[in-house]
């Protein structure tokens, strides 16, 4: 999508990165991401944001040709990760009368990320609710600490009615792949935002005081309708509400074991008519086993003991749980053990300590592999998931 006009006088003009191994150093990103940036043309012209450094020179032609020959007065920094703010430095360069439209803690992290940058004389700091006129079109600024980071401010234009939302409605693949919008947006917000659930409900009571037409994020498509679906989606998933009744089954198995009794709880669940979602934590995505877990009602946490502990696989599932504040949920758990299984009391223990969550007490013992009892077991383990 090169240099599209979006709408009257607001052009796209961001890029598609399909190079990328990993998002932010950890997320696989089958069908890439989009670093959205965009320019307002008017009396005065203002570009929003810029994109990571390495996709720079590309978005760097974009705007060129886009602005035609003229000078943009302004660049709009809302959110200085440098996914986004990475191109500053070469904006900059290219534009050395241009004025940074920003805030103080945008201004402290540009100095930290681009040594020897020269910000005086061109720093336009602006506070929640300050409005910056470009003729026509005019943007109000609104902060949104932690959604994602600190400095994060998301801009309303009035003309258009557009709010400009940063991370906020963000998804991953690039804009050239057709795919859902709900499990990709979800996956991206459980492991990125996922951790700040207030700050985001904040946000939406403050966009709700808004009359938004069109949602322009950094990351994913630019949301044009049915707008009502994407905001109830942040609602749930930033109160940490269930979004689907049903059961999560996370497991990781040494010799397929565990594995085995792991499956076993699937079919007898969905025997009995519930929606089953199951994640390898060594083989599977780690990222859409956290998503998974968010999105359901329920979930089951089936680990052999390996030194005394879980097996690792489990240890770092467990640890994104408690980082991204999972809570408000049902959990029961499967061990297992050769000697001494020890499992499930740690995995018990250590998801004990999170909010609003409801423990199944009776958890399922295997002893090395499956056997008919167990079976019984975890028959017992669903009827009390079902309770
Ligand atoms: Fe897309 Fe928080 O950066």
């Amino acid at each position: 999508m090169k240099n599209k006009e979006l709408t009257k006088n607001i052009y796209y003009i961001g890029v598609d990165d399909k190079e990328i191994d990993l998002f932010e150093g950890q997320y696989v990103v089958p069908n890439g991401i989009s670093y959205n940036s965009y320019v307002i043309m008017d009396e005065k012209t203002a570009v929003m944001d810029t994109v990571d450094a390495h996709k720079g020179k590309e978005w760097l032609s974009n705007l060129k040709t886009v602005l035609n020959g003229k000078r943009p007065d302004y660049l709009v920094v809302l959110h200085m990760e440098p996914d986004h703010a990475g191109s500053i430095d070469l904006f900059l360069k290219e534009y050395p009368t241009a004025q940074i439209v920003s805030n103080p803690k945008s201004f402290q992290m540009m100095q930290a990320f681009f040594e020897g940058i020269q910000l005086e004389g061109k720093m336009h700091s602006v506070k929640e609710g300050e409005t910056l006129s470009l003729g026509e079109h005019t943007l109000t600024f609104v902060s949104a600490p932690m959604v994602h980071w600190p400095e994060v401010m998301v801009a309303y234009e009035t003309k258009e009615k557009i709010l400009f939302s940063a991370d906020g409605f963000g998804k991953f693949g690039a804009l050239d792949v057709v795919e859902d919008w709900d499990c990709e947006a979800r996956r991206y917000y459980i492991n990125i935002v996922g951790k700040y659930g207030a700050p985001v409900q904040t946000l939406l009571k403050k966009a709700s005081t808004l009359d938004i037409q069109k949602i322009f994020p950094l990351h994913g498509p630019m949301l044009t309708e049915n707008l009502s679906h994407y905001i109830n989606k942040y609602d749930i998933w930033s109160s940490y509400r269930p979004e689907t009744e049903g059961v999560f089954i996370a497991y990781t198995s040494i010799y397929g074991n565990t594995a085995k009794a792991a499956l076993k709880l699937k079919e007898i669940l969905e025997a009995k008519g519930v929606q089953v979602a199951i994640s390898d934590l060594a083989r599977d995505d780690m990222a859409e086993a956290v998503e998974d877990a968010f999105r359901y009602s329920h979930m089951v946490l089936a680990s052999p003991t390996y030194d005394g502990d879980v097996f690792p696989y489990m240890a770092t599932f467990m640890h994104h749980l408690k980082s991204k504040n999972y809570q408000n949920r049902t959990v029961g758990f499967i061990e297992n053990g050769s000697w001494v299984p020890l499992a499930g009391k740690i995995m018990k223990e250590k998801i004990g300590t999170l909010k609003n969550i409801h423990i199944i007490e009776n958890h399922v013992t295997i002893q090395s592999a499956m056997k008919t009892q167990d079976v019984l077991a975890l028959e017992g383990l669903a009827d009390e998931l079902l309770k």
